[in-house]
């Protein structure tokens, strides 16, 4: 087990499109294992491989939160495959952080993927979980939610963010 370094935005990782996996092996259940000690440890709800440097289709979830028992899904290759009403409601990401912004999404998803035995598996998800495969989806395809902000939004983020980490920075120096 080890905790991965989260890349940040504009990280250009983290607009790339990620490759499907074809191959189930130790390795993939390690960075999985790897993957989700890094979110609980975060703690976010959420976390696409390559977020973690690794251009994998594969991500980790759990919406359960302070619940018991945790509810982890690992999903490999995941896509949606019926959506069905809109919601919109105020997101984060661990690849942008200290910033949350409100995201149109649909409000219930069927998303189908491979367990890490290469088993097809399918999940009915509304709320928050739909949200959330919603968005670590669209990691695998090089897309963070502030990409699907209206152009004024994103630009304010844009100015936000940047004059945020230089002043990390000009700390840090
Ligand atoms: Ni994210």
């Amino acid at each position: 087990m080890a905790l991965l370094e989260i890349l940040h935005y504009p990280n250009p990782l983290l607009k790339e499109r990620s490759l499907p996996v074809e191959t189930f092996d130790a390795e993939l259940r390690q960075l999985a294992e790897d993957m989700a000690e890094t979110m609980y440890d975060a703690p976010g709800v959420g976390l696409a491989a390559p977020q973690v440097g690794a251009l994998k289709r594969m991500v980790v979830i759990d919406c359960s939160a302070h619940e018991e028992p945790a509810d982890l899904i690992v999903a490999v290759n995941p896509e949606v495959i019926a959506r069905e009403g809109d919601c919109m409601e105020e997101e984060g990401c661990l690849s942008v952080p200290g910033y949350f912004a409100k995201v149109a999404r649909s409000a219930r998803v069927r998303v189908r993927y491979q367990d890490l035995e290469g088993q097809t598996q399918e999940r009915d998800a509304d709320g928050l979980l739909a949200v959330a495969i919603q968005h670590e989806i669209d990691h695998l395809d090089g897309t963070l939610f502030v990409d699907r902000l209206s152009s004024l939004k994103r630009s304010m983020f844009r100015k936000k963010y940047l004059k945020m980490l230089q002043q990390q920075e000009l700390e840090e120096a």
